[in-house]
């Protein structure tokens, strides 16, 4: 699907110069083959265009981690124990963390942990309203960076769902579970939502989507890099593409320009072939062999796997 379809929000948001966007930018712009960090797609308008493409009819991936959590909580309970601590990794969907915690047996202590401080306080807020009881520590920064936990309780669960570790390439996947396996500490849980491997047919819409979320989701990295990075990028220039990765196992996001053009970004000319793509994000899908091999890396063991009757999407728990 192609689509020059942009979010309506975008003729209000006002431009602010960032240099270190600029800078992150033109590093991935001035490369032979062209890429953006994915993290760059999550600015306000991206978060809107990301929870509407969690609503898709392609978009598999948020219902059916849904259905799993609600399936799996009485056997999750019983290996958990009562009295748990969830930390959630990238904490922006309250329904999960609403169908963990109702899962277990007495939480004591939730710590939402989000590099967007926005998430992080509507999260803590919706779930207050929910557990009256339950002791919550809202945490911001980037969950790459490791995190410092306050004085928990005891048994600690960590919690990252949605298959956001499928946007880390395997060196950065093993970091992050090393992180997070230091954070925890010895006898920590880990639940981890993981997408399959599964035929492009299926893929490529649920990223390619008839009604063109993902294309404006996608095409929304140009109209920030326009207001934040000093570019002059005409989105109608560029299509956005899914492509399957069969050898690497993952969906690749590509912006395609449509024909031979420069663009200014922050006084700098970047020239673009016709057809030629700016890689913006990668979607890993793992098989439960191969994700445990990641883990295992990082000093994680699997201790209970849970797939969905069609074998679209897993939820691991790990132990330290
Ligand atoms: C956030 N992440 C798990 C999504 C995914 O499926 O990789 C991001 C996304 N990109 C396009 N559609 C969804």
């Amino acid at each position: 699907m192609n689509s020059t379809t942009t979010p309506s929000s975008r003729a209000a948001a006002p431009r602010h110069f960032d240099p270190a966007i600029a800078e992150v930018a033109l590093k991935g712009l001035r490369a032979p083959r062209k890429t953006l960090p994915a993290h760059l797609l999550y600015d306000e308008a991206g978060c809107r265009l990301f929870e509407a493409i969690t609503r898709l009819p392609e978009y598999y991936v948020t219902r059916t981690e849904l259905a799993l959590l609600r399936q799996l909580g009485p056997e999750l309970r019983e290996r958990i124990g009562p009295g748990a601590a969830v930390v959630e990794y990238g904490a922006g969907a309250p329904a999960k963390a609403a169908l963990l915690l109702a899962a277990l047996d007495r939480p004591a202590a939730y710590v939402p942990f989000d590099i967007a401080e926005g998430a992080v306080t509507a999260t803590a807020e919706a779930l207050r309203q929910r557990f009256p009881g339950l002791a919550l520590h809202p945490l911001v920064g980037d969950f790459m960076d490791g995190i410092a936990l306050p004085e928990l309780p005891r048994p600690l669960l960590g919690f990252f769902p949605g298959s956001t570790i499928g946007n880390l390439d395997p060196e950065a996947a093993v970091r992050f579970l090393r992180k997070v396996r230091a954070a925890l500490g010895e006898e920590a849980r880990f639940l981890v939502g993981v997408d399959l491997p599964k035929s492009p047919e299926v893929l490529v819409p649920a990223y390619d989507d008839a009604a063109g979320v993902t294309a404006a989701f996608n095409l929304n990295l140009l109209h920030r890099l326009n207001r934040e990075a000093g570019a002059a990028f005409d989105a109608a220039r560029f299509t956005h593409r899914a492509v399957w990765n069969a050898t690497d196992s993952r969906i690749e996001m590509h912006l395609q320009s449509r024909q031979p053009h420069s663009v200014a970004v922050a006084g700098v000319p970047i020239h673009f072939e016709a057809g030629e793509t700016i890689h913006t994000e990668n979607s890993y899908k793992r098989s439960p062999d191969a994700f445990l091999a990641l883990a295992a890396q990082a000093g994680w063991r699997g201790e209970a796997l849970w797939l969905d009757p069609e074998g679209l999407f897993s939820l691991h728990l790990l132990a330290a």
